[in-house]
Order: structure tokens, then sequence, then C-alpha cells
């Protein structure tokens, strides 16, 4: 095994933003990539773009159709994938909402759309493929969680509550972002513990600070701000070192035996104790599986 031997990657919201960029880097380094995209339309124009982005990248780039608030478009998907059989030897679950409405939005499902985006729905995803990181010499599962769920971080502070998950009582985009980032950190910790004796990993990335994606999330003078201003501040993160970090986490042969880490620049950072503490991350890990309706897994 050398470090240019191709994977399989699968980077979910790769239309746009992060996904977007890794999905490209992945390309240029002669990797296979699998898009996926909520809206066929902007999933074909990123389809053509990355397409003419490396040599012969179109023969190793293919789009699937993926609405990550909707569970039956999850299970969809996922029946398609294992139709074909097919390996794969990593899973980027970068597609991610961040509201700016102090009003509270449902899914299809019923579910509160950030947590449902988030974390559910990649909860649900990484089940679908199983089978087929499992074929894979090595499969990866990469969830992209944030530093934001740290205790410390700006604005509202996190706070998951068993008792209200979905945000019933004292809905707020912020507390309801941070709290889908922590219980990302759940999910990639508890399938961690899961899928000990097998062949697949599971870790979590923060990709930094990254002023020009977040940016396409808000409207007005915070858009504004975060295109034409924090972009240059020395806190952020440029978009090609963040697009870096997502394909490092994917296919670099260094940390092929890492499990149960949060990554970012490279290397290992602290999550918070919350997101360590293996009660609720089995907790969180049960919601998820009767909310899609699905036993335990991996046993
Ligand atoms: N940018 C930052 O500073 C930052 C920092 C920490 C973590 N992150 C995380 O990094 C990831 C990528 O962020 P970004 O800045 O690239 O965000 P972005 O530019 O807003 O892109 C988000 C992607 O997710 C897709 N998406 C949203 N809802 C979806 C759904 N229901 N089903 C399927 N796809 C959906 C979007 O598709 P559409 O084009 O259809 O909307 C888009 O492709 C997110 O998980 C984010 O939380 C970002």
């Amino acid at each position: 095994m050398n470090d240019r031997e191709t994977k399989t990657v699968l980077v979910t919201g790769g239309n746009r933003g992060l996904g977007h960029e890794c999905a490209r880097q992945l390309l240029a380094d002669g990797h296979r990539v699998i898009i996926t995209a909520r809206d066929r339309a902007k999933g074909r124009a990123a389809l053509e773009s990355l397409s003419s982005s490396s040599a012969n990248a179109s023969a190793r780039l293919e789009l699937f159709e993926l609405d990550l608030a909707s569970l039956a478009s999850i299970r969809a998907f996922g029946a398609q994938w294992e139709r074909e059989g097919r390996s794969l030897d990593a899973v980027v679950h970068n597609a991610g909402v961040m509201q700016q409405s102090p009003t509270r939005r449902v899914t299809v499902d019923g579910f509160e759309e950030t947590l449902a985006t988030n974390a559910i729905g990649p909860y649900l995803l990484t089940k679908e493929l199983w089978p087929s990181l499992v074929r894979a010499r090595a499969g990866r599962v990469v969830m992209v969680s944030s530093r934001l769920h740290l205790p410390d971080s700006r604005g509202e502070p996190v706070r998951f509550d068993f008792d209200d998950p979905q945000l019933e009582r004292g809905y707020s985009p912020d507390r309801a972002y941070k709290n889908s980032k922590l219980a990302c950190l759940w999910v990639t910790y508890e399938l961690a513990r899961r899928a000990e004796g097998t062949s697949v990993t599971a870790n979590a990335v923060c990709p930094g600070f990254v002023p020009v994606t977040a940016a396409e999330s808000v409207k007005g003078f915070s858009r504004f701000m975060l295109k034409y201003v924090l972009r240059f501040a020395p806190f952020a993160t440029a978009l090609g070192d963040a697009g870096s970090s997502l394909k490092w986490c994917a296919v670099d042969l260094s940390i092929a035996e890492s499990r149960a880490k949060f990554f970012a620049e490279k290397r290992e950072i602290p999550s918070s104790e919350e997101s360590r503490d293996p009660e609720k991350a089995r907790r969180f890990c049960e919601l998820a599986a009767k909310l899609c309706a699905v036993d335990r897994w991996p046993a």
C-alpha cells in the first residue's frame, strides 16, 4: 500500500463549499469520488465543474441525489447503493446546515432540521453504507463536526437536553447547530466503539473557521463580513486548507489505524468532556436508532 493508492470516497454535500473543495482535491490526487447533492441541478453543475478540474476526473466521478433531512431519501439512496454491491473506502459526512432563522423548522419526518441533517441523517446513512465500508479493506467514517461544540465557544453555549433533544422548548439556531455538532461526536465515538474488532474506523474533524463557505448560510451584513472581511482574519482557515483537512481524514495513511479521534489541521485535538461521555454517546445513538426505526448496529 502506498500514499497514491486509489481510494473510493463518498462526500456528502459535494455540490459546494468544503465538500466540493474536498472532492476536487481527492480527484486531483487520482481518487474515485462520489458526491451527493440534494438538488439535482446543483449536483449536475458541480459534476461539470469537478469533471474539468483535473485530468480524467469525469471517469472517476459520480453524482447521487441525497437529502439528509429525509429518511426516505437516505433509504432510497442506500437501496440503490447496496444493489450495486459496491465497496467504499471512506464516507465524509460533510453536508450540514447552520440555520439563521429564530424559527424552529422541522423535516418531512417531523424532526428538528439541524439535528436531523447534521447528525441523525449521517447516522442512518452510515448504517446504509456499512456493508460497503466493511467490504473495503479499511473503511473510514469521517464526521465533520466543529469546535463550536466546545462549551467555551462564542455565542449561546451548547446544551443538549435528552428530555428535549429536538429543542421543542427554547429553540435557537446557534444552540441547534452546536448541539448537532456535539451529537456528531457522540455518533463518531459510539460507532468507533461498536466497530472495534472490525476493519472500519470512525473519526471526526473540525475543518476550521472558513468564512467564505460559512457566508453562504447567512444574509446581509453577516454575509458581507464573512465574505470580504473575516476571510482575511488570522484565525480564518482558507478553503483549500479546510478541504485538505477533510481529504486527509479520508485517505491519509498516517491515520489508518486511528479511531475515535477528533482532528483539526491534520492533528488530534481534544473534544469536549461531554462529547467523551460514553453513556451520552450510547444514549444519543439509541435515540437516533429509534427515530430512524432501525435496530442497534453494528451489533
Ligand atoms: N464553514 C465553516 O466555517 C465550518 C466550520 C466548522 C464546521 N463546518 C461544517 O463543515 C461542513 C461544510 O460546511 P460548509 O461551510 O461547506 O457549508 P455550506 O457551504 O453551507 O455547504 C453545505 C453543504 O451541505 C448541503 N446540505 C445542506 N442541507 C442538506 C440536506 N438536507 N441534504 C443534503 N445536503 C445538504 C448543501 O447543499 P445545498 O447546496 O443544496 O444547500 C451544501 O452542499 C458542514 O457540516 C459545516 O457544519 C463548517
